[in-house]
């Protein structure tokens, strides 16, 4: 069983923490965030603060830390989980560049995977449409996402689809409605068919299901730094691998 520590705790992360502690290949051994606030009570919490999460740490021995807080977090608990050994996967957003470049050295000594796209689903449909994409580039593309009334910026799922299949942003087209989650399609128009490609979330467990994902891949390998997407082409190499018959057989 995989010791995980779960530093945020706010909307992601109390749902990351129902999927992770519902989860038997894990044990959710604490919590910790800004504030003090007690939160879960029969899971151990703590402030995250630079002085007393070493010795938090000592006392709450872990495996693995998912972080769903913010960007500046990381500086605090970085050492102490480089020394210690700890696994990391990071599901912050938005990185400024120098805090991006000090996870990928952090992966210099422990596993790390960070990912501003966390769910399986989104995941799997990027790297499903890029195929398509590489293997039907005269198709037309558009990418659909649609989602709550009072969501202003255009969603940045969407413009990582975009920049992964190399299409310009006006292709994007926003629709906002009552209250979805979160829709995206990325719509393939051939002369003669239509492929849709459509992901629907359905609830905030989905992040939770999807860093589960990614620990378990993750702790199969050596110290490194890898993405979603590396760890997701190894396991679909090996799951179809031995299916692939040699082109000259
Ligand atoms: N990769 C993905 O797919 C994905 C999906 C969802 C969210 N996210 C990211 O996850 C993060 C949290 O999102 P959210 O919607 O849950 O935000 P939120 O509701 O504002 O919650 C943030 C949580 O992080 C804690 N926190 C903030 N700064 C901290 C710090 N310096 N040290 C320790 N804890 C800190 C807060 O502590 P308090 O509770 O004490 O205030 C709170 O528990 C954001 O970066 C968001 O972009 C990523």
């Amino acid at each position: 069983m995989i010791k995980v520590g779960l530093i945020g705790y706010g909307r992601a992360g109390a749902a990351v923490a129902r999927v992770i502690e519902a989860d038997e290949r894990f044990a959710l051994c604490w919590i910790a965030r800004r504030s003090a606030g007690a939160g879960d009570a029969a899971i151990p919490m703590t402030r995250l603060e630079a002085g007393t999460f070493p010795a938090w740490l000592d006392r709450h021995p872990v495996d693995a830390v998912i972080d769903f807080s913010d960007a500046e977090a990381v500086h605090i608990y970085g050492e102490a989980i480089r020394r210690r050994g700890i696994t990391l996967v990071s599901a912050i957003s938005a990185y400024p560049e120098a805090t991006r470049d000090y996870i990928r050295g952090l992966g210099r000594d422990i596993r790390v995977m960070s990912s501003p796209n966390i769910t399986l689903g989104i995941n799997f449909l990027m790297f499903a449409a890029r195929m398509l994409r590489r293997i039907a580039p005269f198709a037309d593309v558009e990418i659909l996402e649609q989602h709550f009334r009072d969501k202003a910026e255009v969603s940045g799922t969407a413009r990582k689809i975009a920049e992964k299949l190399d299409v310009d942003d006006e292709r994007i087209t926003s629709l906002r409605l009552g209250g979805i989650v979160g829709h995206h399609e990325v719509i393939f128009g051939f002369p003669y068919q239509t492929v849709r490609l459509v992901h629907d979330s359905i609830r905030r467990e989905a992040f939770g299901t999807g860093a589960a994902f990614a620990l378990a891949e993750l702790v199969k390998y050596p110290p490194g730094y890898y993405t979603y997407d590396e760890l997701l082409l190894n396991l679909i190499r090996q799951e179809i691998g031995s299916d692939v018959v040699p082109a000259h057989a």
